[in-house]
């Protein structure tokens, strides 16, 4: 069988072909979208009164904008937050497709793509180090219908 290479040789190819000035990819679709649809449901239920209806925050931090990409949360560390620390007036209260439901939705809203492969509820998180942050410098959490596939 031929040898295929590693992701990081594969990598530095594309980056050889299509260049220095190439736009950023396109950050990687985490959810679906009636997932992020059930989280949104779950996190009103559970979370809005502390973290905003609209996720700017209140007695507690801003889940979406500046606030929320400057704490500098890796998706790793956002769903050991939110499943092991929150709500944080009853920590571990939901099932765990609850919080990958209501995690589909932070980053829903935060204008990541909604794509075939639901955030999972096992933890094993792909790439679990990036960095959260709110996609494209939106100004206004982004909808479900906006971050569905064309
Ligand atoms: C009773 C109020 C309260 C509720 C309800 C609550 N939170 Fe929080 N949350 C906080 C506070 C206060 C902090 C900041 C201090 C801390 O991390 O303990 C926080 C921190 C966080 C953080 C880390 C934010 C950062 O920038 O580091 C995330 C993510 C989060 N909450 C998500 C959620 C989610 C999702 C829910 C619903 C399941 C929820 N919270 C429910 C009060 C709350």
């Amino acid at each position: 069988m031929k040898h295929v290479g590693s992701p990081a040789v594969l990598a530095a190819l594309v980056f050889a072909i299509t260049g220095a000035d190439a736009p950023a990819p396109a950050p990687a679709s985490r959810f679906t979208t009636p997932q992020a649809g059930a989280g949104s449901t779950l996190y009103a239920q559970n979370c809005a009164k502390c973290h905003g209806a609209a996720l700017t925050g209140g007695s507690a931090p801003d889940l979406f904008g500046r606030a929320f990409t400057a704490s500098s949360l890796s998706m790793g560390a956002l769903n050991q937050a939110v499943t092991q620390s929150m709500p944080l007036d009853d920590p571990g209260s939901l099932t765990a497709a609850q919080y990958a439901a209501i995690i589909a939705y932070l980053l829903a809203a935060n204008c990541y793509p909604a794509g075939a492969t639901p955030f999972p509820a096992d933890g094993n998180i792909p790439d679990r180090a990036e960095k959260v942050a709110t996609q494209g410098g939106a100004t206004s959490p982004c909808s479900l219908r906006e971050v569905e596939k064309p």
